[in-house]
C-alpha cells in the first residue's frame, strides 16, 4: 500500500493506492528516460510564471536553484528516482517539494501533466530525430564511398532474382543509398512537424492563468507553440509518423542486410566482410557467418511492430487524453535506438568489406546478360524492337544450347540469326559496354553515376547542415535554462 499522503493528489482520496495498482499504473521505467527534459520544461515553465507575475519571483527563484541541482544529477546519473510516485513528472515534482518546501507546490501552475508530457515526449524525440538523420546519413555516406571506388566495377544486375542487365557496383550501392537518403529526409520533415510546443494546453483547454506560450516555445527551442489545446494534448501522430520513419528505414535496411548476407554467401562470393563484423561457429571451423547483417534484417520486426502498435493504441480514441497515450514510448523510442544503432553497424560493416571484382565480373559474363543490348543493336540497324527481342530470343537460345556466351559467336554464327548483324557488334556486346553505354540521366554508366554521386553527397550536406544549427539551437537553450 502506498500511504496516501505520499501522492501529490491526495484530497479526493481517502486511501492510499495498492501496489499492483502503482505497478501496473507506473510509467517510471520508460519515461525516466525523460528526466532531463522534463527538468528543461520546468525551467521553462517557471520562468515564465515569474516573468507573467503568476507566482512570486523569490518562488520561482527557490523552484528554479531546486531544478538545477535536480537537472544536475539527472546529468550524473544520480538522481534517485522514488517508485511510489507513477512517472517522472511526479518524481521531478515531489523530490523540488521535499526539499524546497511548499513553494515546490506552485511549479505546477497554469499547466498538467497531459501538456507536460507531450512536451517531455517531443523533446526527446527532435534529439532521437536528429541522431537517426545523421545515423542514415553515415551509412548513406559508406555506400557513397563504395560507389566512388567502383564506377567501373561490373556486376550483374537483377530483376526476379535473374541476371537482368549489367550494371556497375556504383549503381548498386547508389541504389540503396538514395532510399537512405529519402529516410534522412523524411525524418527531417517529421522534424519539422513536431517542433511545435505543447505546453500550456494545460490539462486539455488552457488555463485561466495569464502564461505566455510563446515565451515558454521559444525557451525550449521549439518554433512555435502548438495552435490547439485539445488537439495537443491527444495528438500522438507525431510519434506515430516517427515510427514510421523508423519502419521504412527498416525494411531499406533489411533489404540491404538481406543482399549483404546473399552476395557473402559461397554461391555469389561478391564481397567479403570484415572479421571484426563478422561471427564464427561454435560448430563449423570454416564458417564466417554474417550476423550482423542478419540480425539487422531481423530487427525490422520490431521496428515494424512499433508502428503497428502506434496506428492501433490511438485508433478510436476520444479526445483528449486518454492514460492509452501512456503506452506510446517504449515502443518508439527501442525503434529510434535501434535505428540509430543499425545504421551506425551498418556503416561500419560497408566501409570494411572488401568486394570481390573478378568475381563479379565472372558471374556477369555467364549467360546472355547482354540480349537486350544484342535487341537494341538491331533497331538501331532497322529493325522493329518486337521483331528484335524474337530474334535475340533465338539466339540468346541457342547460346544456351551451344554453351557459347553471345559475344563469343563468330560474326557468321550471329548472322545466321539476322543478316543485318555486322562486325561492329563486337561494341556493343562485351558486358563492360553494355554497362558503360547505359549513360541515360540515372543510368548505370561512369558519367551518370558521377553525376549521382555528386547529388548524393550535396543532399547529405545540406541535411548535415541544418541538423548542424537545430543541434546547435537546442543546446544554446538547454545552456540558457541551466545558466540564467
Ligand atoms: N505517464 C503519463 C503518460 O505518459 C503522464 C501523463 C499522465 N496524465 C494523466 N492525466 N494521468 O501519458
Amino acid at each position: 500500500m502506498i500511504p496516501l499522503q505520499q501522492a501529490l493528489w491526495s484530497g479526493r482520496f481517502t486511501a492510499g493506492m495498492d501496489d499492483s495498482t502503482l505497478a501496473f499504473t507506473s510509467s517510471l521505467d520508460v519515461d525516466s528516460h525523460l528526466a532531463f527534459y522534463d527538468v528543461m520544461g520546468s525551467l521553462a515553465h517557471v520562468r515564465m510564471l515569474k516573468h507573467q507575475g503568476i507566482i512570486p519571483a523569490e518562488d520561482a527563484d527557490s523552484i528554479t536553484a531546486g531544478l538545477k541541482v535536480i537537472l544536475k544529477e539527472i546529468q550524473e546519473d544520480r538522481f534517485e528516482l522514488d517508485y511510489s510516485q507513477e512517472d517522472i513528472h511526479t518524481n521531478v515534482e515531489f523530490t523540488l517539494t521535499s526539499r524546497i518546501g511548499p513553494a515546490g507546490g506552485k511549479l505546477h501552475t497554469g499547466r498538467s501533466r497531459n501538456d507536460q508530457v507531450a512536451t517531455d515526449f517531443r523533446m526527446y524525440l527532435r534529439d532521437s530525430t536528429l541522431d537517426a538523420a545523421e545515423s542514415v546519413d553515415k551509412l548513406m555516406m559508406s555506400l557513397v564511398k563504395v560507389a566512388e571506388d567502383n564506377g567501373d566495377t561490373v556486376m550483374p544486375g537483377f530483376t526476379h532474382m535473374q541476371h537482368a542487365q549489367p550494371v556497375s557496383l556504383a549503381q548498386h550501392m547508389l541504389a540503396h543509398a538514395f532510399k537512405f537518403s529519402r529516410d534522412a529526409d523524411r525524418f527531417m520533415d517529421a522534424f519539422e512537424r513536431m517542433d511545435k510546443c505543447p505546453l500550456g494546453a494545460a490539462a486539455l483547454a488552457g488555463t485561466t492563468y495569464p502564461i505566455d506560450r510563446h515565451m515558454t516555445s521559444q525557451a525550449l527551442g521549439f518554433r512555435e507553440p502548438t495552435e490547439n489545446s485539445m488537439d495537443t494534448v491527444s495528438d500522438r501522430d507525431f510519434v506515430t509518423e516517427l515510427a514510421y520513419c523508423a519502419a521504412q528505414t527498416a525494411v531499406h535496411l533489411s533489404s540491404l542486410c538481406e543482399e549483404l548476407v546473399l552476395w557473402s554467401s559461397q554461391e555469389f562470393g561478391f564481397i567479403e566482410m570484415a572479421d571484426k563484423y563478422t561471427t564464427g561457429s561454435s560448430i563449423m571451423p570454416q564458417k564466417k557467418n554474417p550476423d550482423i547483417a542478419e540480425l539487422v534484417r531481423g530487427k525490422t520486426g520490431a521496428v515494424v511492430g512499433a508502428l503497428m502498435t502506434m496506428i492501433t493504441m490511438t485508433k478510436g480514441l476520444p479526445l483528449t487524453y486518454n492514460r492509452d497515450l501512456q503506452e506510446d514510448k517504449r515502443p518508439v523510442m527501442e525503434s529510434m535506438s535501434t535505428i540509430i544503432a543499425c545504421c551506425d553497424i551498418m556503416s561500419k560493416v560497408i566501409s570494411t568489406s572488401k568486394f570481390n571484382d573478378d568475381r563479379m565480373m565472372e558471374v556477369t559474363s555467364r549467360g546472355q546478360i547482354n540480349a537486350t543490348d544484342l535487341a537494341d543493336y538491331l533497331v538501331t540497324k532497322g529493325v522493329p524492337f518486337r521483331e528484335a527481342h524474337g530474334i535475340v530470343g533465338a539466339a540468346v537460345r541457342a547460346s544456351i544450347d551451344t554453351g557459347k556466351n553471345l559475344e563469343d559467336m563468330t560474326l557468321d554464327e550471329l548472322k545466321v540469326f539476322d543478316s543485318r548483324i555486322e562486325e561492329d557488334v563486337y561494341d556493343i556486346l562485351p558486358v563492360r559496354r553494355c554497362m558503360e553505354r547505359r549513360s541515360s540521366y540515372g543510368g548505370t554508366s561512369p558519367s551518370s553515376t558521377d553525376i549521382q554521386i555528386s547529388k548524393a553527397i550535396e543532399q547529405i550536406m545540406m541535411r548535415d547542415e541544418t541538423i548542424r544549427q537545430e543541434k546547435l539551437l537546442i543546446e544554446n537553450c538547454w545552456k540558457d535554462l541551466e545558466q540564467n
